[in-house]
């Protein structure tokens, strides 16, 4: 049985209390499930972190911390700027070029090739995310999400067919374990994981609800 990865993504969501609130939801949900075919990843925003990791030790929760970007620059002078190492003593992943930071924030293949080197130097695990099956992928990444753009926020996934050929694609390329994003819900999720290529998911909004996405992970390890 393959083991997937099922990598929830808050985006710009949540307080402190709140993310403190959702763990304890999710554990509650969760309680009697062994999620001995899931990995499961929480990318948070920076500010959550520290909480999140006491209440995560607190609970005993099966749930691995990511950090949603990390800076391009290492320590010094880059006023806002959130660096490798100090994501590390927080957490064990970060996420790289989500289509949002590309849209909004003007991040391009260069700047997003530096961040993933920044991490892979503090051996933080890397998913990189890509719009289609020709973008750049950086040497080195851990995983990539394959994200089209129109599937994200939208309710209106990609097939599961596209999926799975577009991610044979990008596995031939790098060789490295990929997972699909764009809608993906507690009801679509076994559609795309019983593609054979597919190797877990990158839900956004179905991440933000404890219950759906506890039931998502319920769905998947239910395979
Ligand atoms: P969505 O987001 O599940 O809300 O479409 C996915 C993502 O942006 O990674």
């Amino acid at each position: 049985m393959k083991k997937v990865l099922i990598a929830g993504n808050w985006k710009s969501n949540k307080g402190i209390t709140e993310a403190q609130d959702w763990l304890r939801q999710f554990k509650l949900q969760t309680s009697n499930l062994k999620l001995e075919t899931t990995r499961v990843v929480l990318f948070a925003p920076y500010t959550l972190l520290y909480a999140l990791k006491q209440e995560i030790d607190h609970l005993h929760l099966p749930i691995e911390l990511g950090a949603q970007d990390v800076s391009s620059y290492p320590d010094g002078a880059y006023t806002g700027a959130v660096n490798a190492r100090q994501i590390k003593e927080l957490a064990d992943w970060v996420l790289v070029g989500h289509s949002e930071r590309r849209q909004y924030f003007g991040e391009t293949d260069e700047i997003l090739e530096k961040k993933a080197n920044q991490a892979k130097k503090l051996s933080l695990k890397v998913i990189y995310c890509v719009p289609d099956d020709k973008t750049a992928i950086p040497i080195g990444v851990d995983v990539v999400a394959y994200e089209p753009v129109w599937a994200i926020g939208t309710g209106k996934s990609d097939t599961p067919e596209n999926a799975n050929t577009a991610i044979s694609t990008i596995k031939a390329k790098t060789q490295v374990m990929t997972v699909y994003g764009g809608s993906v819900t507690d009801q679509n999720v076994v559609s795309f994981l019983s593609q054979d290529a597919i190797d877990g998911v990158l839900p956004g909004g179905a991440s933000l609800d404890p219950m759906k996405f506890g039931n998502l992970i319920k769905n998947a390890a239910g395979l």
